[in-house]
C-alpha cells in the first residue's frame, strides 16, 4: 500500500462573502488568533504525516506562496533583537525547501475541476486533499485518523460529520453501511441533495484520501450541481469501481469560509490556548452579558 504523501489544498475561491477584506487579503490568509486559516490546515496535514504541500491557487492568491517562503530578512531582523522564541516558531512552521509545489486553476469551474489542476503534480500515488475553509479543533487530528484508517482499509476515504438535517442542501452527503475498523462503507453520495432527499445527515466536512483515478474521472466529469464540476460526482464514478469508506470526525470544525464560522473559531482557539485563555475569559464574558447591541 502506498503512503499518503502528498496533500492537495484548492485555494483558488474569491472569498466574496469576506469583502472588503478579500479585495486584497485571501480568504485563507485571515487569521484565527495570530495564524493564517491555512497554517491551521496545513499543520492538521503535516501533523498526518504529509511530506508535499500542493496548492492550487489562482490570481490575487501570490501572498499564500510568499507566506510558506522564507522571509530571510525578517528571520535576520529576529535574531539580531534576540527574539529567539518568535524565530524558532517561524522557523518551525517553514516547509522544507521542495515540499510545496503551486499551480493555479485559470478558471472557476468547481472544485473537481480545481483537484484536477493538481494531477500533474500529484502524480500516480493516492494523496489528501484538504479544503482549507474547514478548520478544525481536536486532540487527534482529522487527517491522521484518516491516514489510520487508510492503513487498515484501502482504497479512498471521507471524512463526515452530523449536520442539522435541514442543511444538509449545503453540503456532499453520504449514505452509511457497515462498520470497518474505526470507520464505515460508504453506499452512496450525493452532492448539494434537495431537500427532503438526503440519504442522512453526515456531511462530507472537507477531508479526502483520494486514489489517482479520480483525476481521469474529473477530466470528463461534466458540470452538475451549481453548475460546477463537482468532486463528488467524480468519487460516485470512482466507488464503482473501488472502495470508499467513511471516517466519523468527533472534534469541532469550524467553517472559516462563513462569517459565523470564523468568528467561532477564533474565540475557540483562543480559549483553547494557555497563553490567551485567561486574557479573553473575562472581555468575552462582559460582552455575553451585556444586553446592549
Ligand atoms: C464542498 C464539497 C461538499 C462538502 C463541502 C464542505 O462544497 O463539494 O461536498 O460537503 O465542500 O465544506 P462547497 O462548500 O464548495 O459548496
Amino acid at each position: 500500500m502506498k503512503k499518503i504523501r502528498k496533500a492537495v489544498f484548492p485555494v483558488a475561491g474569491l472569498g466574496t462573502r469576506f469583502l472588503p477584506a478579500t479585495k486584497t487579503v485571501p480568504k485563507e490568509m485571515l487569521t484565527v488568533v495570530d495564524k493564517p486559516v491555512i497554517q491551521y490546515v496545513v499543520d492538521e496535514a503535516r501533523e498526518a504525516g504529509i511530506e508535499h504541500l500542493i496548492f492550487v491557487t489562482g490570481r490575487n492568491k501570490a501572498v499564500i506562496e510568499d507566506y510558506f517562503d522564507a522571509q530571510v530578512e525578517l528571520y535576520t531582523t529576529l535574531a539580531e533583537r534576540g527574539k529567539k522564541e518568535e524565530l524558532a516558531h517561524l522557523k518551525d512552521l517553514q516547509p522544507q525547501p521542495g515540499t510545496t509545489s503551486f499551480t493555479r486553476q485559470q478558471q472557476p469551474l468547481g472544485l473537481g475541476h480545481a483537484v484536477w489542476c493538481a494531477r500533474e503534480l500529484v502524480g500516480n500515488e493516492p494523496f489528501a486533499l484538504l479544503l482549507p475553509d474547514m478548520v478544525m479543533q481536536a486532540e487527534k487530528g482529522c487527517l491522521s485518523e484518516m491516514v489510520r484508517l487508510y492503513e487498515a482499509t484501502g482504497g479512498n476515504i471521507v471524512a463526515v460529520q452530523e449536520c442539522d438535517p435541514e442543511e444538509a442542501h449545503k453540503y456532499g452527503i453520504v449514505g452509511k453501511g457497515k462498520a470497518v475498523a474505526h470507520g464505515f462503507e460508504i453506499t452512496q453520495m450525493v452532492e448539494k441533495p434537495a431537500k427532503g432527499t438526503a440519504p442522512s445527515n453526515l456531511y462530507i466536512n472537507g477531508r479526502y484520501i483520494l486514489q489517482p483515478e479520480i483525476f481521469d474521472i474529473l477530466s470528463r466529469q461534466e458540470k452538475g450541481a451549481g453548475n460546477e464540476i463537482q468532486l463528488t460526482d467524480g468519487m460516485c464514478s470512482l466507488a464503482q469501481d473501488q472502495n470508499f469508506y467513511g471516517y466519523r470526525f468527533e472534534g469541532a470544525t469550524f467553517d472559516c469560509g462563513s462569517k459565523t464560522g470564523f468568528i467561532e473559531a477564533n474565540v475557540a482557539f483562543a480559549l483553547s490556548r494557555s497563553d490567551m485563555r485567561e486574557k479573553v475569559l473575562a472581555p468575552l464574558t462582559a460582552l455575553l452579558n451585556t444586553t446592549k447591541k
